[in-house]
């Protein structure tokens, strides 16, 4: 079986509810039948419930962008997976480094979330990469290696398969400076060859590419044999160029 390709999109601190109806409404109109592929929108907690209505009846699925390992309790500001399910999310993203780096989420914790979140059934995507130091020096391949290891393993086979790794370069999120295809497959392909080291089902779990994707190049990043699809940023929050990703032509 190959891998699905998963297109989502990481709408992160953006979107009142009204936008994010209008955007979720839109791409469930250009994009929700899409067949083949797997759509993941990942508005704001706030905007769940909008996006969970406008998305109803499409292929298109609903995702958080962030949850807590517990299951509930005096841990204010935090959400539950048990909460994200009720509120109707299938996945939800964990580890993105903006959450390691601006809110000192570690290894352990991270790797708590996605024990939660399997628990109850909800899909982690989790996010791993470098920063332009680490790479400069020569670390990349350690830095996300670890990262990858910390989230998984010792997981089973079947939980293995119900994660989503998404592999994006701290240097290229947001900077408009996307990793080339080759920088790209290198890390996708020594991600896959750690999962196989690690006894896990390696050709079963895809692995997303994430860092300034945009229509113009989703297309050459997609064609590369262990790219099995994007975490998007900025270019999901726009209706038009958004479908345009989705409707990658490898
Ligand atoms: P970007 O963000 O597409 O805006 O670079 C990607 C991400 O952080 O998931």
């Amino acid at each position: 079986m190959p891998r699905t390709p998963v297109l989502a999109g990481n709408w992160k601190m953006h979107c009142s509810i009204a936008e994010a109806t209008a955007l979720a409404g839109g791409l469930a109109s250009k994009v929700g039948r899409v067949e083949g592929r797997r759509v993941i929108l990942a508005p704001p907690f706030t905007a769940l419930g909008a996006v969970r209505k406008a998305i109803e009846g499409t292929k298109i699925e609903l995702a958080a962008q962030n949850v807590h390992d517990q299951s509930k309790g005096a841990f204010t500001g935090e959400v539950s997976p048990a909460m994200l399910v009720d509120a109707g999310a299938t996945s939800v993203i964990v580890g993105h480094s903006e959450r390691r780096a601006l809110f000192g989420e570690s290894d352990d914790f991270i790797r708590r979330k996605i024990e939660s979140a399997l628990a109850i059934g909800l899909g982690p995507i989790v996010c791993v990469g470098e920063t332009l130091a680490q790479r400069d020096d020569g670390r990349t391949l350690a830095v996300v290696g670890s990262q990858v290891d910390a989230a998984m393993r010792g997981l089973d086979a079947a939980a293995a398969r119900r994660i989503v790794i998404a592999y994006e370069p701290v240097w290229a999120i947001g900077t408009g400076r996307v990793a080339t295809r080759e920088q790209a497959q290198e890390v996708h392909g020594q991600i896959r060859a750690l999962l196989q080291e690690m006894g896990l089902p390696a050709a079963d779990v895809p692995i997303l590419y994430g860092g300034s994707v945009k229509p113009d190049n989703v297309d050459g990043l997609m064609a590369e044999p262990d790219i099995d699809g994007a975490l998007v940023g900025g270019a999901s929050l726009e209706v038009d160029g958004f479908a345009r990703i989705v409707e990658y032509r490898a």
